[in-house]
């Protein structure tokens, strides 16, 4: 099946209730047995408790392997747990982790803090190392962790280059896949190990439930169950259910992103105070080539550089925006605008800018709504 199809039915199993389409919201804690016997054979069921999943964390888990062409999903209350999750159950004490020096914030602070308190090791690399991330692989590196494109930069990884060097030195490789929402890119189809997804962005796509995704491939898939079920994480199921919803609609909602967002960077590019445009849809970005190589689309989320870092002139470009929050989070509906500074979480490599960075979140408004609103904003940066 084709991923709008997938999208569409996948997960949903409407003559297990009553021809209703989509799944009941089953809040569980106790599950009873009618008998002894079927008590002490509870071992077998699926259904055993409600911290280890329902009907309805069945269908979204399902939806998603579908979606991420994996073996099984493990779900999680935010992204952030499912990438936390999934490093610790696949680390030891004295193992080493190659983490791009892209990689979103929070996870380099996961790796910097409690994974270094337990004794392991985190290196950063280039995120544009392609095959010669082999010559930093050692015999106790367990993971490679890859973002493409990479959080506030958006530098476009060469997956398939780093998993062939994984696989030949028995080395998990994972992806925060979330700018593609699982969608617009194939992890798994790459060599990648298990695909990992703040839901809480396209999945959900409504700015309103947090959910983490993590899908595995058969290698992987026990181990990241069984280190999710002794840390006792579990989701709530009202979450469980809109993000399903979210699911529904993603096939007609990132096509819209994209469109919208290529034509606002490609008028951001035409702008005298605008730097540099990162958006791997561009012709002009460097990361095109390898873009269009591995994707089928890109997503609503990208960069860009303004030539003055003055914090008046960023106020007033940002302020009186109309249509563009300012807040953490994106792959909603609408549009966000933040400033940025990619240099705070960099070790590896230098985010050499030209005036302020900045990372636009385009939504779902009319595109020229919101170019208007964005010239708007240069008229009073030129002004301040
Ligand atoms: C690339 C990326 N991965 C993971 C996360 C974490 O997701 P959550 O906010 O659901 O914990 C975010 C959130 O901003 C993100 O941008």
């Amino acid at each position: 099946m084709k991923d709008n199809t997938i999208v569409t039915h996948a997960g949903n199993r409407p003559f297990e209730n009553q021809g209703i389409i989509n799944p009941p919201v089953y809040h569980a804690s106790t599950v009873l047995s009618p008998t002894m016997d079927a008590l002490l054979n509870k071992g077998d069921a699926k259904v055993r408790y409600g911290r280890r999943g329902t009907p309805t964390t069945f269908a979204l888990e399902d939806a998603m392997t579908e979606l991420e062409r994996a073996h099984g999903t493990v779900l999680a209350p935010s992204g952030k747990a499912a990438i936390t999750m999934t490093l610790s159950a696949l680390v030891e004490p004295g193992d080493h982790i190659l983490m791009t020096d892209s990689a979103y914030a929070p996870t380099r602070s996961f790796a910097d803090t409690f994974l270094k308190r337990f004794g392991i090791e985190t290196e950063y690399y280039d995120p544009l190392i392609g095959a010669g991330i082999q010559n930093l692989c050692r015999d106790n590196t367990r993971l490679i962790w890859t973002e493409s494109p990479g959080s506030q930069t958006f530098e476009v990884q060469d997956i398939p280059a780093i998993t062939a060097a994984a696989r030949n030195a028995g080395i998990i490789t994972v992806m925060d896949n979330t700018w593609a929402g699982g969608y617009f890119f194939k992890p798994l189809d790459h060599g990648v190990d298990i695909s990992v997804q703040a839901a809480t962005k396209y999945i959900v796509g409504h700015s309103d439930v947090m959910m983490g995704t993590i899908a595995c491939n058969e290698a992987t898939f026990d181990k990241v169950k069984t280190g999710s079920d002794t840390f006792g994480i579990c989701t709530g199921p009202d979450d469980v259910y809109l993000t399903l919803r979210g699911l529904r609609t993603i096939g007609a909602r990132m096509p819209a992103h994209h469109r919208n967002a290529l034509q606002v960077a490609e008028w951001l590019q035409q702008r005298p105070e605008v730097t540099r445009v990162m958006y791997p849809a561009l012709p002009q970005d460097p990361g095109h080539a390898i873009w269009s190589r591995d994707f089928t689309g890109a997503s609503g989320l990208f960069g860009f550089v303004i030539n003055t870092a003055e914090q008046k002139k960023i106020a007033a470009f940002l302020d009186d925006l109309k249509l563009y929050g300012m807040g953490s989070s994106w792959g909603g509906y609408e549009s966000l605008m933040l400033p940025s500074w990619p240099n705070k979480n960099r070790s590896a490599t230098k985010w050499d800018a030209e005036g302020q960075t900045m990372r636009v979140h385009v939504g779902l408004e009319d595109v020229g709504d919101l170019i208007a609103d964005l010239d708007a904003g240069f008229d009073r940066l030129n002004a301040a």
